[in-house]
């Protein structure tokens, strides 16, 4: 068995500098999702077909073997291009699309155990019936609902329009066959390409018989357009929430919650309205994030609250029943078993030690404008209000940071570092001012 996903389309009707295929969904590439449903079927060999200015496609798809197609002609010709790197198959060759990024591997599995029944198909094709057809090619079935001809949204007549059976594009042909029904096909069509599809006459026309397996046009619908991406995007969103219900994930606003393919969340999450997260976070057991909070990259331990208006961003570890609040971010930086920052805080590049309290708008100063430095912060420590650590900086554990310290040297275990003008009182001050400034104004008023 082997698999061709063919992703060397222009896609003209995205109006986009980035290949088709490259446009995400719930944070992963559409054929980066092709992909991932194609791994259980454990497919001895697959090859992705990709255009010739698409070096982010290769790289997306490693260890996966690419092959050019130097000329979009069509899905025929593209299916043709990976010839020389699938070679000789004995069992189905699956070919698939890039722009169709919802296939279970469920419903691969059946397209695979049609090809194995007794009047053995040399060709079978997922069919789906969306509730608009326009665009897709029509699948036209004889009485016995066996494959006849696929025919093209734009090369359809009346009659074939009104079909609402639709090709999905997901293929699954005779591997002893597939290469010489490839060879036969022409461009006798309205665009003069090459179509994949024609390989179901031709196969028909040397005796054989062409199949169609039935799928929901949720997993089938393909994303050709802005538009269309928009749809998929949601209809993601729908099964990802779902999955987060089943996991026993509390949202009180679902609709408002984005998530990633790759999201893992705990057990008794509660997650508030307006929360976004990015790909590679997890989540542990008992977690709450509240409104407003944006998540990528950061791994949340048990019973931990985050949010409202957090920002985790990459590389953020977050520690059993820690607290990160309002306004506050974190960059690489692993915040120790209950500490808390809670309001109107930068912490990057940061180790902060269990039990740690990082007061109100304090800042790791991380940055020099060429290199990234360190700030360590031991366990216990207290770290009054405004202040700024300028890395490379360590606070020994237990020591305690004066409110509005500017710290540029290493703080040593329970001291105290204050690093601020010292303040002065002059006693009476304010009042002979006020009477020095109110009788200047009445001289000048008279
Ligand atoms: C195609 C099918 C149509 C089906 C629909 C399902 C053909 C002729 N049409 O139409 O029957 O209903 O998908 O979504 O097969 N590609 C290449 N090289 C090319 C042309 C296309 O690699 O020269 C790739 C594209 O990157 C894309 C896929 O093939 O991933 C399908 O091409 P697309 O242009 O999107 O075809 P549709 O018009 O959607
Ligand atoms: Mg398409």
């Amino acid at each position: 068995m082997a698999g061709i996903v063919l992703a060397a389309g222009k896609g003209t009707r995205m109006n986009s500098a980035l290949p088709k295929v490259m446009h995400r969904i719930a944070g992963r590439s559409m054929i980066g999702h092709v992909l991932d449903n194609l791994k259980p079927l454990k497919l001895e060999k697959l090859v992705v077909v990709i255009g010739p200015d698409m070096p982010e496609v290769a790289v997306e798809v490693r260890p996966h073997q690419t092959v050019i197609q130097q000329h979009q002609l069509g899905t025929g010709h593209a299916a043709g291009t990976a010839r020389p790197a699938v070679g000789e198959v004995e069992g189905t060759v699956l070919v698939m699309f890039g722009d169709t990024p919802f296939v279970t591997s469920a419903t691969l599995a059946r397209l695979l155990a049609r090809r194995e029944q007794p009047d053995h198909p040399a060709v079978v094709v997922l069919g789906m019936r969306p509730r608009n057809p326009s665009g897709y090619g029509r699948l036209v079935t004889d009485a016995k609902g066996n494959l006849t001809a696929i025919v093209e949204d734009r090369d359809a007549d009346v009659v074939q329009r009104a079909i609402g059976l639709c090709n999905s594009g997901v293929m699954g042909v005779d591997g002893r066959l597939i290469w010489s029904l490839i060879e036969q096909i022409g461009t006798d069509n309205v665009k003069g390409e090459y179509y994949l599809t024609d390989i179901v006459t031709i196969a028909l026309d040397l005796g054989r018989l062409a199949a169609v397996v039935e799928a929901p046009a949720e997993e089938l619908i393909g994303v050709n357009s802005r538009e269309e991406l928009a749809a998929a995007e949601a209809l993601c969103q729908e099964r990802l929430r779902q999955r987060a219900f089943e996991n026993g994930v509390t949202m009180i606003d679902p609709g408002s919650v984005f998530l990633a393919t790759d999201t893992r969340l705990g057990r008794d999450v509660v997650i508030g309205p307006n929360v976004v997260f990015g790909p590679g976070v997890t989540v542990g057991d008992g977690v709450e994030i509240r409104a407003f909070s944006h998540i990528e990259g950061a791994v949340i331990d048990h019973s931990a609250i985050i949010g409202p208006f957090a920002r985790l961003r990459p590389g953020s570890h977050i520690g059993a029943s820690a607290h990160i609040g309002n306004f506050v971010e974190t960059k690489n930086a692993e915040i120790g078993v209950g500490a808390k920052a809670n309001h109107l805080t930068y912490l990057g590049d940061t180790a902060v030690g269990a039990r740690s309290n990082i007061g109100a708008g304090t800042i790791t100063c991380n940055y020099d404008g060429f290199e990234k430095a360190k700030t360590v912060i031991g366990a216990n420590v207290f770290i009054g209000s405004n202040v700024a650590l300028v890395a490379p900086v360590t606070v020994g554990e237990g020591a305690f940071v004066a409110a509005g310290s500017v710290i540029t040297e290493d703080v040593a275990p329970d001291a105290l570092a204050v690093a601020r003008g010292q303040q002065v009182a002059k006693p009476g001050w304010a009042a002979r001012f006020r009477a020095a400034r109110q009788a200047f104004k009445q001289k000048k008023g008279t």
